[in-house]
């Protein structure tokens, strides 16, 4: 060391012979040199060619040269081929920390130019700070969490500023109901026509509502979601119409826009409209006939140009009939009707569900969520009364407490499945006595069915769930169709 220390020293003594007049600063810094030169794990100093002019043993020991002397005079990418020396020299600009490859290792290495007394370059001088990024791992680590928010955070804000979260493959889902769902939407999203999504609590009214609004010519405006539900009676009509100044003696004098200004020129999206109590459902139904609305407090009109998707888990129709729905109001929203199916009807998509799910819930953290058929047909037995909401919560739980590689398996799933819920079994429900043989073909047939559901209609995986051999269930199937 003490040699090359030296060896430095002579290269920085004629590197700085004609920087004499500088005396104090070129003393420091070759006061300096010498100490980062044997704190660092290797140091260089090329010409303005970019040729070596001069390597300690450390450096050339790390790069795989037998003795410095060797390297002096070569252009310095050949022997390093990463090195961005080339680009200080031209620039005369440091690189004050930069992370080099060199044959699968990772340095992290500083750069400095050399002027002469007339500013121009004389030659550069490296360090190799670290020659593992090891000490660095807080901060590499650090770093790259910081870089993943950043993405999420811009991911999010993208989304945010286009109001919607999801597009029309968010809804997942190959049953034949699913795919009708899908077809609608598609057309829905295609016309600017009401739509009124149909279905229980769950069943993601909310992922197509958005999902028609991205996929439809709209998509570059807002998407506005309202809960009718969560809204107090007597702030709903602030809330959808908005409050002109002075519309309420007191503090707040200002303009408030409600949810149709929002929403203007952009799709408005009434959730829960079934919960709408009757006064404000006559003043929706003439906000939508006559394209105007009137905010509280004001007396002058200002037109509204919104697309309404609106969606109930209530019977409308019942509703109707009881007097607590306009009628007239119900044929203005439901000039397109999306009636979604509850998951219990559409059991053929628990598979690529829990797929999606898992993919969603999993995203980001350390663990990638997994689950055997033998759990997709477990979780067929059960009512899910929440839907596709619920069968999001049982798969969470089932990994919180779970093993810690994610692997969800029939009995992850039984743990955490609510007890109560499961579907009666026909062949509990009391039926005439029929032939055994019969009773029994109907049982295995049915078996086979949810196996083939549970492995995404993949045979051999069926075959192995139902426990027998691939050729017994093909000979099955064959009898069956
Ligand atoms: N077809 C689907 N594919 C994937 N995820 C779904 C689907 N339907 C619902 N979800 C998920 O289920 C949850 C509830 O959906 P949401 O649209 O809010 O239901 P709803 O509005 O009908 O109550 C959300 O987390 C959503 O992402
Ligand atoms: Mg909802």
């Amino acid at each position: 060391m003490q040699d090359n220390l030296s060896g430095g020293n002579r290269y920085m003594t004629q590197l700085f012979a004609h920087n004499k007049k500088n005396g104090l600063t070129q003393e420091l810094i070759e006061a300096l040199i010498p100490m980062f030169e044997e704190a660092s794990a290797g140091a260089i100093a090329v010409d303005r060619d970019s040729r070596i002019t001069w390597i300690n043993a450390s450096y050339s020991e790390l790069l795989g040269f037998d003795s410095p002397s060797s390297m002096i005079g070569r252009f310095v990418r050949d022997v390093i081929p990463h090195t961005r020396m080339p680009e200080v020299v031209e620039t005369g600009k440091p690189l004050l920390l930069d992370i080099m490859e060199h044959q699968s290792q990772q340095f992290v290495v500083t750069r400095l130019p050399f002027f002469d007394e007339d500013g121009g370059i004389v030659g550069a001088v490296a360090f190799v700070l670290y020659d593992d990024l090891q000490p660095l791992t807080p901060l590499v680590s650090k770093f790259r969490r910081l870089h993943q928010d950043l993405v999420a955070a811009r991911k999010a804000l993208a989304k945010k500023t286009r109001g919607t979260r999801y597009s029309l493959g968010d809804f997942v889902g190959a049953s034949p109901a699913s795919l009708e769902v899908k077809r609608r939407a598609r057309l829905a999203a295609g016309r600017d026509m009401p739509v009124l999504l149909l279905g229980e609590t769950g069943t993601g009214k909310e992922v197509l509502a958005q999902a028609i609004h991205t996929v439809s010519g709209r998509a570059e405006k807002p998407f506005v979601g309202v809960n009718v539900a969560a809204i107090p009676d007597n702030l709903l009509e602030a809330e959808f119409f908005g409050v002109a100044p002075g519309a309420y003696t007191g503090a707040d004098r200002r303009t408030r826009d409600g949810k149709f200004q929002l929403a203007n020129g952009g799709t408005l999206f009434l959730d829960e409209v079934g919960d709408m109590p009757l006064p404000l459902q006559a003043k929706l139904l003439r906000a939508l006939q006559e394209g105007e609305i009137e905010p509280l407090g004001s007396n002058k009109v200002v037109s509204v140009d919104v697309r309404v998707i609106a969606a109930t888990s209530r019977n409308l129709e019942t509703m109707m009939a009881e007097g607590s729905f306009r009628s007239d109001l119900y044929y203005r929203l439901n000039v397109l009707e999306i009636p979604i199916p509850p998951l219990r009807e559409r059991l053929a998509d628990l598979g690529v569900l829990c797929e999606a799910l898992l993919e969603d819930i999993c995203d980001g953290l350390e663990i990638r969520g997994e689950i055997t058929d033998a759990a997709v047909s477990a979780l067929g037995g059960y009512d899910w009364p929440g839907n596709i909401r619920e069968l999001r919560n049982v798969l969470e739980r089932a990994l919180t407490m779970g093993e810690d590689n994610g692997l969800l398996d029939a009995d992850a799933i039984f743990k955490v499945l609510p007890r109560n819920g499961s579907r009666p079994q026909s062949s509990l429900s009391p039926r005439p006595v029929r032939p055994l043989a019969q009773v029994m073909a109907e049982a295995e047939a049915q078996a086979i069915e949810s196996a083939l559901v549970a492995c995404r209609g993949n045979r051999t995986r069926a075959a192995k769930l139902l426990g027998i051999s691939r050729s017994v269930l093909y000979e099955k199937l064959a009898r069956m169709s």
